[in-house]
């Protein structure tokens, strides 16, 4: 089955989707992006991911490519005629097409929109229960982590490091030894005492919409849970490590670069949260479009 693209008021097989060579996202990274996911044909947290768009587009001083009862609209009907049950919906506004020019373009240009969807959402159960590795790597990023820009060379950089090392992630450090968050996802761990610690929201990680959400389910559980920084040598002497993301869920961490966290086993706080956050995606339904 091929899969249908929108792009720029159209909806075509993906195949014939194109965007122009003088798009601004293509010539300098000039443009912003969301990735859903879709469980049991509803988004989670549709509005956190529509809030944090339209953060972006205004911190980058960049135009709405659509209202947002209309960008609903087109992601329904992009779910819809995929027929994704669970998959991921991804979103790209661009600032739009001008002859090259550093500067932005003047205000008749357009931003372009693109919207895809995808089949397949989250790692499956057996890689969660079993826990991951990851490396950790120096944070080269911008000083401007918490725009989701496609400016992401960094972020692939160190997602390929991770994969050549057989690495599930790659987790960031600032030169003071601060964890920021890995290259696609939030980095959490859980201190001796049994308190859960994740980076504020800071300019320098990207607010994770799952990470807000497992903030939720986990105070909501009766967790203590601190928004601090904490660095990669606390992190290895923690309890437990994991990740959260739109693609990762919750997932527990069990080696940093090759040295086990604690006994080496998937923490029992990660794997709680993972099925409780499991609950809530269980519970989604048509209503989680207008939630
Ligand atoms: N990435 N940090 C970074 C750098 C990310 O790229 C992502 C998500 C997250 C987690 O955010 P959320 O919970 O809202 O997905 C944190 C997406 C999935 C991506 O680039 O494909």
């Amino acid at each position: 089955m091929s899969h249908i693209a929108y792009v720029n008021g159209r909806y075509l097989p993906q195949r014939l989707a194109q965007v122009h060579i003088e798009d601004r996202g293509y010539q300098f990274a000039d443009g912003v992006y969301e990735v859903m996911c879709i469980w049991n044909g509803a988004p989670a947290d549709y509005e956190a991911h529509i809030v944090r768009l339209n953060r972006s587009l205004n911190e980058l001083r960049m135009a709405s490519p659509a209202s947002d009862g209309a960008l609903k609209l087109i992601v329904q009907e992009i779910v819809r005629r995929n027929h994704v049950e669970k998959g991921t919906v991804y979103m790209q506004v661009n600032r739009g097409v001008a002859p090259r020019a550093h500067a932005f373009p003047g205000a008749s240009v357009k931003p372009s929109l693109i919207v895809t969807a995808k089949h397949g959402a989250g790692p499956s159960d057996s890689v969660a229960e079993h826990g991951v590795k990851v490396i950790s790597m120096a944070d080269m990023r911008w000083e401007r982590c918490d725009i989701k820009s496609v400016g992401l060379l960094p972020n692939t950089l160190a997602k390929q490091a991770a994969a050549e090392a057989k690495a599930f992630e790659a987790i960031l450090y600032l030169p003071d030894g601060t964890v920021t968050e890995a290259s696609a996802s939030n980095a959490w761990m859980v201190t001796p005492d049994k308190v859960i610690v994740t980076h504020p929201t800071t300019n320098a990680i990207l607010g994770g919409v799952t990470r807000a959400r497992v903030l939720k389910i986990a105070k909501d559980a009766g967790y203590a849970v601190q928004e601090r920084p904490f660095t990669l040598e606390e992190a290895r002497k923690g309890k437990e490590v994991f990740l959260t993301g739109t693609t990762t869920f919750v997932m527990p961490v069990v080696e940093i670069d090759d040295k086990p966290i604690a006994n080496g086993g998937p923490g029992t706080v990660a794997l709680d949260l993972r099925q409780r956050y499991r609950t809530y995606m269980d519970s989604l339904t048509e209503a989680a479009w207008d939630a």
